[in-house]
C-alpha cells in the first residue's frame, strides 16, 4: 500500500476523533521513528507516554515472538505462567503496601476499577477530582477528567464526582462529605500541562485522606513506570496511596492497564465484581515481564532523573535566548516548555526537521520521550527547538 492509500483508508473507515499529523509511521527502534518513506524522526512523543522502554526493544520482541508460539490467549479464570511470572515483577515495581492488582486494558479502563473498587470498598458513592485533570474518557473516568470540552457532548456523566482546584488542602477538606469515597490525583498534571503539586500537597492530602477515612487514588498513567525519575511519581514526596492506576508504557508499547490496591482495600472486590476478557492476557504479560526487566537492568528511573536534567537545562538556556518561553518544568523525562503563543506551529516546525513533540493544552509543548533516548539526540532535538523558535521569533 502506498502512503495515499493508507491515508485514504483511515480517513474513509476510522472514526474521525482523533486530531489526525500528516505523517506515517512505518518502522521505530529506541528513540527514533521513520516514515514510509524512510524518514528518520526523534520520538519526543514516545507515541503518548507509552514507549518507555523505546520502540520495538530488543528484550520485548524476544519475549513477544516466543509467547506468541506458546499461547496467545488465556482467560483470567485459569491460571497461566507467563501472567504469573508478570504479576511477581509488577509487585516488587510496586511501593511495598500495594501488594494486589486488578490487570484491564487502558488507561482508562485501570481508572474504571479503581472507581469502582473505591466505592466498593467505602461503600460510600463520591469521588472528589482535580480541576485540571485528565483521567480519560470512558464515562466514569471521563466523569473524573476536567475539561469541558471532553464532557459537555455526554451529559448526564456519572453522578457524585466534584473537581477542586489542586494545590489547595482546604478547599479539598470542604468538599469532604460523609459520602466521600475517595479523592483522584495524578501526581503530576500530564495532559493538563506538566503541572507539578506544590512540595507539601501530596503528603498533606495523605495526611487529610487517613484523618477523614478516604480513600486516596493516583492516577500514574503517565507519571509511572520510571518516567519521573523514579518508578512512580509519588515517591518522589515519600507518599503511598491507597489505590493506583498505571498504563501506557508498562508492556513494552503493548495494551496493558494496571490498577494496584493495598490487600485490604482489594478485599472489598469479590467474584463477578469487576472482571475484563483479556485481563491477564499471556502475550502481553510476557511483553510486560520484558519491558520490567529492561526498566530495572537498563536502570531507566535513573537514566530518566539525568538526562531530564540535561534536558531542562538545555530548553532553560533555550528560555533565556527567546522571551516567548515562559517557563520550562517537569520531572524526569516528562518535561513541558509553556509558550506565550499556541503551539501547534513549533509542533509542525519540528516535524518538518525529523523531531516529534507534543502539545499538553494550547501553549505548553510536551516531552514524553523514551527513556533509552541519547544525550546526543536530546542536543539535536534542542537545536530543531532553536532553529524552529528563531523563524517562529521573526
Ligand atoms: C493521567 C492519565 N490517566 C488516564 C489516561 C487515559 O489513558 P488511556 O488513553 O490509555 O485510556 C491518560 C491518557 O493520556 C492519562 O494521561
Amino acid at each position: 500500500m502506498n502512503e495515499k492509500e493508507i491515508v485514504d483508508i483511515e480517513e474513509k473507515i476510522m472514526a474521525q476523533t482523533f486530531a489526525k499529523r500528516d505523517l506515517t509511521l512505518t518502522r521505530g527502534k529506541g528513540a527514533k521513528v521513520w516514515d514510509i518513506n524512510g524518514n528518520e524522526y526523534i520520538d519526543c512523543t514516545g507515541s503518548y507516554g507509552v514507549a518507555v522502554v523505546g520502540h520495538c526493544h530488543p528484550k520485548v520482541v524476544k519475549a513477544i515472538q516466543m509467547q506468541v508460539e506458546k499461547l496467545i490467549a488465556c482467560h483470567a479464570s485459569f491460571y497461566n505462567d507467563s501472567r504469573s511470572e508478570m504479576l511477581e515483577k509488577l509487585i516488587r515495581l510496586a511501593p511495598k503496601s500495594m501488594d494486589r492488582v486488578f490487570l484491564s486494558n487502558s488507561g482508562a479502563e485501570s481508572v474504571e476499577c479503581a472507581l469502582k473498587l473505591a466505592r466498593k470498598y467505602s461503600g460510600k458513592t463520591d469521588i472528589i477530582a482535580m480541576m485540571g485533570a485528565f483521567h480519560g474518557k470512558t464515562m466514569g473516568a471521563l466523569s473524573a477528567t476536567w475539561k469541558k470540552k471532553y464532557r459537555d457532548a455526554f451529559m448526564p456523566l456519572v453522578p457524585g464526582f466534584k473537581h477542586v482546584p489542586p494545590n489547595n488542602l482546604e478547599k479539598i477538606k470542604a468538599a469532604i462529605t460523609d459520602k466521600t469515597a475517595a479523592v483522584l490525583v495524578e501526581p503530576i498534571r500530564g495532559e493538563g500541562g506538566i503541572l507539578l503539586p506544590s512540595d507539601d500537597f501530596l503528603p498533606g492530602l495523605r495526611e487529610l485522606c487517613y484523618e477523614k477515612d478516604v480513600l486516596l487514588i493516583f492516577d500514574e498513567v503517565q507519571t509511572g513506570f520510571g518516567r519521573t525519575g523514579k518508578v512512580f511519581a509519588c515517591e518522589h514526596w515519600d507518599v503511598v496511596p491507597d489505590i493506583m492506576c498505571l498504563a501506557k508504557s508498562v508492556a513494552g508499547g503493548l495494551p496493558l492497564g494496571v490498577t494496584f490496591a493495598k490487600g485490604g482495600v482489594m478485599a472489598a472486590f469479590q467474584r463477578g465484581d469487576h472482571s475484563s476478557t483479556f485481563s491477564g492476557n499471556p502475550l502481553i504479560c510476557a511483553s510486560a515481564s520484558a519491558a520490567i526487566d529492561v526498566l530495572v537492568e537498563e536502570k531507566l528511573p535513573e537514566r530518566a532523573a539525568t538526562l531530564g536534567a540535561y534536558f531542562k537545562g538545555k530548553l532553560n538556556e533555550l528560555a533565556k535566548k527567546y522571551k516567548v518561553i515562559r517557563e520550562v518544568r517537569g520531572l524526569g523525562l516528562m518535561i513541558g516548555m509553556e509558550m506565550r503563543f499556541d503551539v501547534y506551529n513549533i509542533l509542525l516546525g519540528c516535524m518538518d526537521r525529523g523531531v516529534l513533540v507534543l502539545d499538553a493544552g494550547r501553549n505548553v509543548v510536551r516531552f514524553l520521550p523514551p527513556l533509552v533516548i541519547e544525550k546526543e539526540q536530546i542536543e539535536t532535538v534542542v537545536d530543531v527547538l532553536d532553529e524552529v523558535l528563531e523563524k517562529e521569533n521573526r
